[in-house]
């Protein structure tokens, strides 16, 4: 059964967007609301798993039973999930990261003296590749938002990255995407499986591809 199926496995979740600062009032972001990664921690902690949630700003309450970290910035998430990484078994990278920030961060207001302003954006690092490089044993599980090619772009991102799972959501669908409660989408598994799940609630498509992980690194269960 679900009810305890991850009692003893210890497992890391990013959730919501990040902020890229310009000036102490301004920044990039994304409309990342933070659901399906804290519909993960829901599920992980309710399965008896030990939850550690990395969190850019949401307004959604963390679930019950679950270790909160917030952060704002892709540089603090990375700093972070680096340090708690090492003692998980399973990470869901589910945090839209900003792939950019400004190069120079203004201390002061920026004043609106010019008529145009020009923002230089210098590359984040990407997370999710970092771990791919450090993983070990641990199982990592990457998320792709994608308008086309779904399978063929995640499953690049897969590789490239070096996971073990990735999820991957067409965002131009009705029940799929930024601020939805609902989700659908492809599971993708390191041997090219692709497994379909369709349109459903996000708490309950957690379940489900917990499932299906589980399914496929029995180990993982025996602590
Ligand atoms: O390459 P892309 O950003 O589309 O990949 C998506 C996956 O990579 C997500 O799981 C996301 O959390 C992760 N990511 C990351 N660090 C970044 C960018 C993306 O961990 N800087």
């Amino acid at each position: 059964s679900r009810k305890s199926d991850l009692k003893g496995v210890k497992i890391l979740v990013t959730a919501g967007p990040t902020r890229e600062y310009l000036d102490p009032v301004r920044f990039i972001s994304n409309p990342s609301s933070g659901k399906m990664g804290y519909a993960i921690a829901a599920a992980c902690a309710e399965r008896g798993a030990e939850v550690e949630l990395v969190s850019g700003p949401v307004s959604i309450a963390p679930p019950p039973g679950v270790k909160l970290y917030r952060v704002e910035t892709a540089q603090e998430m990375f700093e972070k999930v680096m340090e708690i990484f090492l003692s998980c078994h399973m990470v869901f990278k589910a945090a839209a990261v900003g792939d950019y920030r400004p190069e120079t961060y203004c201390p002061t207001k920026i004043k609106k003296d010019s008529d145009k302003l020009i923002l230089t954006l210098v590359k984040n690092p990407d997370i999710l590749k970092e771990l791919g490089k450090r993983k070990g044993k641990c199982i990592l599980v990457g998320f792709a938002a994608e308008t086309e090619n779904i399978e063929e772009y995640a499953t690049k991102k897969m590789r490239e990255k070096n996971l073990d799972f990735i999820v991957a959501n067409d965002v131009t669908r009705q029940g799929a995407g930024f601020e939805k409660n609902t989700n659908e989408g492809l599971l993708i598994t390191r041997e090219g499986e692709v497994i379909a799940i369709p349109q459903m609630d996000k708490k309950e498509f957690a379940h489900r591809i917990i499932d299906e992980i589980i399914k496929r690194c029995p180990a993982l269960c025996q602590g």
